[in-house]
Protein backbone atom coordinates (compact mmCIF):
# COMPACT_ATOMS: atom_id res chain seq x y z
CA UNK A 1 0.00 0.00 0.00
CA UNK A 2 2.32 2.58 -1.10
CA UNK A 3 1.74 6.04 0.44
CA UNK A 4 -0.46 4.63 2.55
CA UNK A 5 -1.00 5.45 6.22
CA UNK A 6 -2.21 2.95 8.77
CA UNK A 7 -3.54 2.69 11.90
CA UNK A 8 -2.66 -0.36 14.18
CA UNK A 9 -5.19 -1.03 17.18
CA UNK A 10 -3.75 -2.99 20.34
CA UNK A 11 -5.63 -4.16 23.65
CA UNK A 12 -5.80 -7.52 25.50
CA UNK A 13 -6.82 -10.81 23.89
CA UNK A 14 -11.46 -9.88 24.37
CA UNK A 15 -11.10 -6.26 24.21
CA UNK A 16 -12.84 -6.36 21.07
CA UNK A 17 -10.08 -5.29 18.21
CA UNK A 18 -12.09 -7.55 16.00
CA UNK A 19 -15.40 -6.48 16.99
CA UNK A 20 -14.22 -2.88 16.34
CA UNK A 21 -12.49 -2.98 13.45
CA UNK A 22 -14.94 -4.24 11.57
CA UNK A 23 -17.05 -1.77 12.23
CA UNK A 24 -15.02 1.33 11.91
CA UNK A 25 -12.97 0.06 8.95
CA UNK A 26 -14.99 1.06 6.14
CA UNK A 27 -16.51 4.28 7.54
CA UNK A 28 -12.61 5.52 7.97
CA UNK A 29 -11.78 4.14 4.23
CA UNK A 30 -9.44 1.53 5.79
CA UNK A 31 -9.03 -2.25 5.54
CA UNK A 32 -9.65 -4.08 7.91
CA UNK A 33 -6.53 -6.56 8.19
CA UNK A 34 -5.83 -9.18 10.99
CA UNK A 35 -3.26 -11.52 11.53
CA UNK A 36 -5.64 -13.90 13.99
CA UNK A 37 -7.82 -14.42 11.35
CA UNK A 38 -4.94 -14.88 8.19
CA UNK A 39 -3.89 -17.68 10.51
CA UNK A 40 -7.79 -18.82 10.51
CA UNK A 41 -7.66 -18.97 7.38
CA UNK A 42 -4.56 -20.73 6.54
CA UNK A 43 -5.31 -23.51 8.99
CA UNK A 44 -8.50 -25.22 7.00
CA UNK A 45 -5.66 -26.04 4.45
CA UNK A 46 -4.48 -29.52 4.93
CA UNK A 47 -1.05 -28.79 5.00
CA UNK A 48 2.50 -28.50 6.52
CA UNK A 49 2.28 -24.86 7.08
CA UNK A 50 -1.31 -25.06 8.20
CA UNK A 51 -0.34 -27.35 10.48
CA UNK A 52 2.52 -25.59 11.97
CA UNK A 53 0.64 -22.66 12.24
CA UNK A 54 -1.85 -24.75 14.30
CA UNK A 55 1.19 -26.09 16.75
CA UNK A 56 1.43 -22.08 18.21
CA UNK A 57 -2.38 -21.34 17.21
CA UNK A 58 -3.83 -23.73 19.57
CA UNK A 59 -1.61 -23.60 22.10
CA UNK A 60 -2.34 -19.57 22.99
CA UNK A 61 1.24 -19.14 21.74
CA UNK A 62 2.48 -16.36 19.52
CA UNK A 63 3.26 -18.01 15.63
CA UNK A 64 7.24 -17.10 15.14
CA UNK A 65 7.86 -13.69 14.12
CA UNK A 66 9.31 -14.50 10.41
CA UNK A 67 6.33 -16.65 9.53
CA UNK A 68 4.19 -13.70 10.87
CA UNK A 69 5.75 -11.17 8.66
CA UNK A 70 5.71 -12.97 5.46
CA UNK A 71 1.85 -13.39 6.04
CA UNK A 72 1.37 -9.50 6.58
CA UNK A 73 3.46 -8.57 3.97
CA UNK A 74 1.72 -11.31 1.13
CA UNK A 75 -1.63 -10.05 2.47
CA UNK A 76 -0.87 -6.32 2.46
CA UNK A 77 0.37 -6.62 -1.16
CA UNK A 78 -3.11 -8.67 -1.94
CA UNK A 79 -5.03 -5.55 -0.31
CA UNK A 80 -3.07 -3.20 -2.61
CA UNK A 81 -4.17 -4.57 -5.33
CA UNK A 82 -7.80 -5.02 -4.19
CA UNK A 83 -8.49 -1.42 -2.49
CA UNK A 84 -6.47 0.63 -4.62
CA UNK A 85 -8.85 3.28 -3.21
CA UNK A 86 -8.33 2.57 0.69
CA UNK A 87 -6.58 4.89 2.87
CA UNK A 88 -4.58 2.30 4.41
CA UNK A 89 -5.01 -0.41 6.55
CA UNK A 90 -6.71 -1.03 10.08
CA UNK A 91 -3.86 -3.70 11.73
CA UNK A 92 -5.51 -5.74 14.41
CA UNK A 93 -3.59 -7.88 16.24
CA UNK A 94 0.18 -6.91 14.71
CA UNK A 95 2.44 -6.15 16.16
CA UNK A 96 2.75 -8.22 19.21
CA UNK A 97 6.57 -7.35 20.03
CA UNK A 98 9.07 -5.56 19.91
CA UNK A 99 10.95 -6.97 17.29
CA UNK A 100 7.53 -7.14 15.01
CA UNK A 101 7.22 -3.32 15.45
CA UNK A 102 10.30 -3.24 14.27
CA UNK A 103 9.80 -5.00 11.12
CA UNK A 104 6.58 -2.98 10.77
CA UNK A 105 8.80 -0.13 10.92
CA UNK A 106 11.21 -1.31 8.01
CA UNK A 107 8.28 -2.63 5.87
CA UNK A 108 6.01 0.80 6.09
CA UNK A 109 9.37 2.73 5.31
CA UNK A 110 10.34 0.85 2.41
CA UNK A 111 6.96 1.66 0.89
CA UNK A 112 7.03 5.28 2.47
CA UNK A 113 3.92 4.50 4.66
CA UNK A 114 3.16 5.94 7.56
CA UNK A 115 1.39 4.97 11.25
CA UNK A 116 -1.07 7.91 11.85
CA UNK A 117 -2.08 5.84 14.97
CA UNK A 118 -2.16 3.55 17.09
CA UNK A 119 -5.83 3.05 19.03
CA UNK A 120 -5.41 1.42 22.44
CA UNK A 121 -8.08 -0.34 24.06
CA UNK A 122 -8.71 -0.36 27.80
CA UNK A 123 -10.45 -3.30 29.03
CA UNK A 124 -10.13 -4.89 32.70
CA UNK A 125 -8.82 -8.59 32.90
CA UNK A 126 -12.22 -10.12 34.44
CA UNK A 127 -14.27 -8.42 31.98
CA UNK A 128 -12.01 -9.60 29.33
CA UNK A 129 -12.70 -13.67 30.70
CA UNK A 130 -15.58 -12.73 30.63
CA UNK A 131 -15.95 -12.40 27.23
CA UNK A 132 -13.76 -14.59 25.85
CA UNK A 133 -14.97 -17.53 27.53
CA UNK A 134 -18.90 -16.37 25.49
CA UNK A 135 -17.62 -15.97 22.05
CA UNK A 136 -18.50 -17.24 19.08
CA UNK A 137 -17.42 -16.67 15.76
CA UNK A 138 -18.49 -17.66 12.10
CA UNK A 139 -16.93 -20.42 10.87
CA UNK A 140 -17.03 -19.54 7.17
CA UNK A 141 -16.50 -15.49 7.57
CA UNK A 142 -14.94 -15.06 10.61
CA UNK A 143 -17.49 -12.81 12.00
CA UNK A 144 -17.88 -12.40 15.95
CA UNK A 145 -20.79 -12.97 18.40
CA UNK A 146 -20.55 -12.86 22.11
CA UNK A 147 -23.80 -15.77 23.77
CA UNK A 148 -24.85 -12.09 26.08
CA UNK A 149 -23.14 -9.25 24.75
CA UNK A 150 -23.78 -9.80 20.89
CA UNK A 151 -25.69 -12.32 20.25
CA UNK A 152 -26.63 -13.72 16.75
CA UNK A 153 -30.40 -13.07 15.27
CA UNK A 154 -30.71 -16.65 14.54
CA UNK A 155 -29.38 -18.44 17.57
CA UNK A 156 -25.77 -20.54 16.13
CA UNK A 157 -26.33 -19.01 12.70
CA UNK A 158 -23.71 -15.88 11.13
CA UNK A 159 -26.44 -12.78 10.48
CA UNK A 160 -24.06 -11.93 7.66
CA UNK A 161 -23.50 -15.50 5.80
CA UNK A 162 -25.38 -17.77 7.67
CA UNK A 163 -22.84 -20.18 8.56
CA UNK A 164 -22.77 -22.12 11.79
CA UNK A 165 -21.56 -20.48 14.96
CA UNK A 166 -18.18 -22.03 16.95
CA UNK A 167 -16.07 -21.15 19.44
CA UNK A 168 -12.57 -20.63 18.45
CA UNK A 169 -9.96 -23.50 19.14
CA UNK A 170 -8.09 -21.13 21.27
CA UNK A 171 -10.49 -20.02 23.31
CA UNK A 172 -9.84 -22.98 26.18
CA UNK A 173 -9.18 -21.27 29.54
CA UNK A 174 -5.59 -23.08 29.92
CA UNK A 175 -5.27 -20.46 25.86
CA UNK A 176 -7.23 -17.81 27.02
CA UNK A 177 -4.85 -17.27 30.51
CA UNK A 178 -1.41 -17.76 28.19
CA UNK A 179 -2.73 -15.40 25.64
CA UNK A 180 -2.98 -12.63 28.02
CA UNK A 181 0.43 -13.32 29.72
CA UNK A 182 2.05 -12.81 26.66
CA UNK A 183 0.13 -9.50 26.10
CA UNK A 184 1.52 -8.09 29.19
CA UNK A 185 4.98 -9.32 28.69
CA UNK A 186 5.27 -8.64 24.99
CA UNK A 187 2.84 -6.72 23.70
CA UNK A 188 1.61 -4.20 26.18
CA UNK A 189 5.42 -2.73 26.42
CA UNK A 190 5.08 -1.56 22.71
CA UNK A 191 2.23 1.03 24.05
CA UNK A 192 5.61 2.67 25.55
CA UNK A 193 7.68 2.71 21.99
CA UNK A 194 4.73 4.26 20.21
CA UNK A 195 3.67 6.84 23.11
CA UNK A 196 7.05 8.29 22.76
CA UNK A 197 6.62 8.97 18.78
CA UNK A 198 3.27 10.84 19.89
CA UNK A 199 0.86 8.47 18.42
CA UNK A 200 -1.30 6.30 20.95
CA UNK A 201 -4.90 7.50 21.60
CA UNK A 202 -6.78 5.32 24.81
CA UNK A 203 -10.07 4.47 24.48
CA UNK A 204 -12.28 2.89 27.61
CA UNK A 205 -13.32 -0.75 25.68
CA UNK A 206 -15.08 -1.11 28.74
CA UNK A 207 -18.53 0.04 27.39
CA UNK A 208 -21.54 -1.19 25.33
CA UNK A 209 -19.93 -1.76 21.44
CA UNK A 210 -21.75 1.10 20.55
CA UNK A 211 -20.27 3.41 22.59
CA UNK A 212 -16.89 2.14 21.82
CA UNK A 213 -17.28 2.53 18.01
CA UNK A 214 -18.40 6.15 18.54
CA UNK A 215 -15.14 6.67 20.88
CA UNK A 216 -12.77 5.32 18.24
CA UNK A 217 -14.41 7.13 15.45
CA UNK A 218 -14.18 10.78 17.48
CA UNK A 219 -10.84 10.08 18.09
CA UNK A 220 -9.47 8.98 14.67
CA UNK A 221 -11.40 11.14 11.78
CA UNK A 222 -9.25 14.31 12.89
CA UNK A 223 -5.94 12.21 12.89
CA UNK A 224 -6.53 10.67 9.56
CA UNK A 225 -7.89 14.28 8.28
CA UNK A 226 -4.26 15.98 9.05
CA UNK A 227 -2.18 16.26 5.96
CA UNK A 228 1.24 15.51 7.92
CA UNK A 229 -0.19 12.37 10.16
CA UNK A 230 -1.70 10.75 6.92
CA UNK A 231 -0.92 12.07 3.34
CA UNK A 232 -2.95 9.67 1.81
CA UNK A 233 -6.04 11.62 2.95
P1 LIG B 1 -6.09 -13.08 17.39
O1 LIG B 1 -7.10 -13.65 16.52
O2 LIG B 1 -5.57 -11.73 17.10
O3 LIG B 1 -6.62 -13.15 18.86
P2 LIG B 1 -6.28 -12.34 20.14
O4 LIG B 1 -5.18 -11.38 20.11
O5 LIG B 1 -6.14 -13.44 21.11
O6 LIG B 1 -7.46 -11.38 20.34
P3 LIG B 1 -8.93 -11.80 20.25
O7 LIG B 1 -9.33 -12.00 18.84
O8 LIG B 1 -9.13 -12.97 21.19
O9 LIG B 1 -9.67 -10.55 20.91
P4 LIG B 1 -10.32 -9.27 20.25
O10 LIG B 1 -9.70 -8.09 20.93
O11 LIG B 1 -10.29 -9.31 18.77
O12 LIG B 1 -11.81 -9.40 20.79
P5 LIG B 1 -13.19 -9.63 20.01
O13 LIG B 1 -13.54 -8.43 19.20
O14 LIG B 1 -13.21 -10.96 19.35
O15 LIG B 1 -4.83 -14.05 17.45
C1 LIG B 1 -5.00 -15.44 17.66
C2 LIG B 1 -3.69 -16.16 17.60
O16 LIG B 1 -3.07 -15.99 16.28
C3 LIG B 1 -2.59 -15.72 18.58
O17 LIG B 1 -2.74 -16.28 19.85
C4 LIG B 1 -1.33 -16.22 17.85
O18 LIG B 1 -1.18 -17.61 17.97
C5 LIG B 1 -1.66 -15.90 16.40
N1 LIG B 1 -1.24 -14.52 16.03
C6 LIG B 1 -2.05 -13.50 15.64
N2 LIG B 1 -1.34 -12.39 15.38
C7 LIG B 1 -0.03 -12.71 15.63
C8 LIG B 1 1.19 -11.99 15.57
N3 LIG B 1 1.24 -10.69 15.23
N4 LIG B 1 2.33 -12.64 15.89
C9 LIG B 1 2.33 -13.94 16.23
N5 LIG B 1 1.20 -14.69 16.33
C10 LIG B 1 0.03 -14.08 16.03
O19 LIG B 1 -14.21 -9.63 21.28
C11 LIG B 1 -14.18 -10.71 22.22
C12 LIG B 1 -15.61 -11.05 22.65
O20 LIG B 1 -16.14 -9.94 23.39
C13 LIG B 1 -16.58 -11.30 21.50
O21 LIG B 1 -17.46 -12.32 21.89
C14 LIG B 1 -17.35 -9.95 21.35
O22 LIG B 1 -18.66 -10.15 20.86
C15 LIG B 1 -17.35 -9.44 22.79
N6 LIG B 1 -17.25 -7.98 22.87
C16 LIG B 1 -16.45 -7.16 22.14
N7 LIG B 1 -16.60 -5.87 22.53
C17 LIG B 1 -17.52 -5.89 23.56
C18 LIG B 1 -18.07 -4.86 24.37
N8 LIG B 1 -17.75 -3.56 24.23
N9 LIG B 1 -18.97 -5.24 25.32
C19 LIG B 1 -19.32 -6.55 25.48
N10 LIG B 1 -18.82 -7.56 24.72
C20 LIG B 1 -17.91 -7.23 23.77
MG1 LIG C 1 -9.67 -10.68 17.32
Amino acid sequence: MAGKCHVILIGPQGSGKGTQAARVAPRLRLVHVATGELFRQLMTRDDELAREVRRYYDRGELVPDELTLRVLVDHLERVEREHPGARGALLDGYPRNRAQAEALDRVLGERSDAIAAVVHLVVPRAVLIERLSGRLVCSTCGATYHVHFNPPLVEGRCDRCGAALVQRSDDTPEAIARRLDTYEQQTAPLLDYYRQRGLVVDIDGNQPIDAVTSAILAALEPVLAEPHRCPSS
